[in-house]
């Protein structure tokens, strides 16, 4: 057993996190600022006698004592890293600095949760982790894409000049039960507005590209990654390399719900990556990682928690197997 410090520990995959951590018999240390996070999230964790929540801005120094941090803390979707984009460089950049200060005191083990973003819109395909990107630095999601290359860089730098033991972990889209509903990603905007049979918004002409991870397989992949030998520091992509059309992923919503919801065209957002898709052959020798949760079986348990969301049911308790198996969601 040890103590584990989770950044963003009350977001939609630091929930995730925690929850599976405390299953395994981990002491939990939750940071979180609930920007985007919310007390719901983490409420049936509140008694467990190994579990602690501390209100704090990663953007300011944090003083406590773990064996390993994972840093998850930043606002993911773009509505919410665009809402106050000075604030999203400042988590990223000072979070960073901060949360490696904490690392280097402490000689702690340090994950760092980077994104597919700093391929920006990337001309190469599939993404692999040699590939620089190619990212616009003055357009509305550089607030988010260069504020997490600066953390690489800063953890890179920590770990050469410090000797830190660091993973950087770079998580392409993931989704399932306790995203935000309203927070604009596609996975939980297609999936309530199915449930409400209201229209579909399709960016564009619904050809671009995403490739969909569930939770419970990128939760998987991370505590592999925090247990490998320290000379493996990634970066790491973690995502699932079958690639899905928005239009795609419209029709399949639908089906799954049997909605009646009409789809409807919107022009493509500015700066939208056309196609995005991991090459996991790093995490499949690394971390003996791959994503095991296809994608109708992971539509199918977020559709379950959404329905259970909209329906005032308490969805906390419905429990998607796969998630079960690993977490503390069992209880
Ligand atoms: N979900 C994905 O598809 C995805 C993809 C790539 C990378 N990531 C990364 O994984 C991490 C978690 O993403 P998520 O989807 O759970 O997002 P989320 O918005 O649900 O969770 C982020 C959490 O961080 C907290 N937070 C934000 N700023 C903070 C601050 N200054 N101090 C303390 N807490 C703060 C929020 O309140 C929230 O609980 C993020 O760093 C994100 O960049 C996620």
């Amino acid at each position: 057993m040890s103590r584990v410090l989770v950044t963003g520990g009350a977001g939609f995959l630091g929930r995730h996190l925690c929850a599976r951590l405390l299953a395994e018999g981990h002491e939990v240390l939750c940071v979180d600022n609930f920007y985007t996070g919310t007390r719901r999230n983490i409420a049936e964790f509140l008694n467990d006698p190994n579990f602690e929540v501390l209100r704090h801005d990663i953007c300011f120094p944090l003083y406590v004592e773990v064996d390993a941090i994972y840093n998850l803390a930043c606002p993911a979707s773009p509505i919410h890293y665009q809402h106050d984009p000075v604030q999203t460089v400042k988590t990223s950049v000072h979070g960073a600095i901060n949360v490696l200060g904490l690392a280097k005191r402490l000689r702690a083990r340090v994950l760092q949760a980077s994104t597919s973003e700093v391929y920006g819109d990337p001309e190469i395909h599939p993404q692999t982790e040699d590939y620089w990107g190619h990212v616009n630095p003055i357009g509305p999601r550089s607030c988010y894409d260069e504020g997490k290359r600066c953390a690489e860089t800063l953890f890179f730098n920590y770990h050469r000049q410090h000797r830190l033991r660091i993973k950087v972990a770079r998580i392409f889209n993931t989704y399932g039960p306790y995203m935000q509903q309203g927070d604009g990603r596609v996975v939980s905007n297609f999936i309530v507005q199915a449930l409400n049979n209201e229209a579909i918004t399709l960016y564009g002409d619904g050809t671009q590209t995403r490739s969909f991870c569930y939770a419970g397989d990128l939760i998987e992949a991370l505590v592999r990654f925090v247990d490998t030998p320290d000379e493996v520091t990634g970066p790491v992509n973690l995502g699932n390399p079958e690639e899905c059309s928005m239009r795609a992923l419209a029709e399949q919503i639908l089906d799954l719900t049997n909605s009646r919801s009409p789809v409807v065209h919107r022009p493509l957002p500015f700066d939208d990556p056309r196609r995005r898709r991991p090459d996991i052959t790093a995490a499949r020798t690394l971390l003996d990682w791959e994503p095991k949760t296809g994608l109708r079986e992971g539509l199918t348990q977020t559709i379950e928690y959404f329905d259970a969301l909209l329906a005032g049911r308490s969805p906390a308790r419905r429990i998607p197997a796969n998630l079960a198996a690993v977490g503390r969601l069992a209880n």
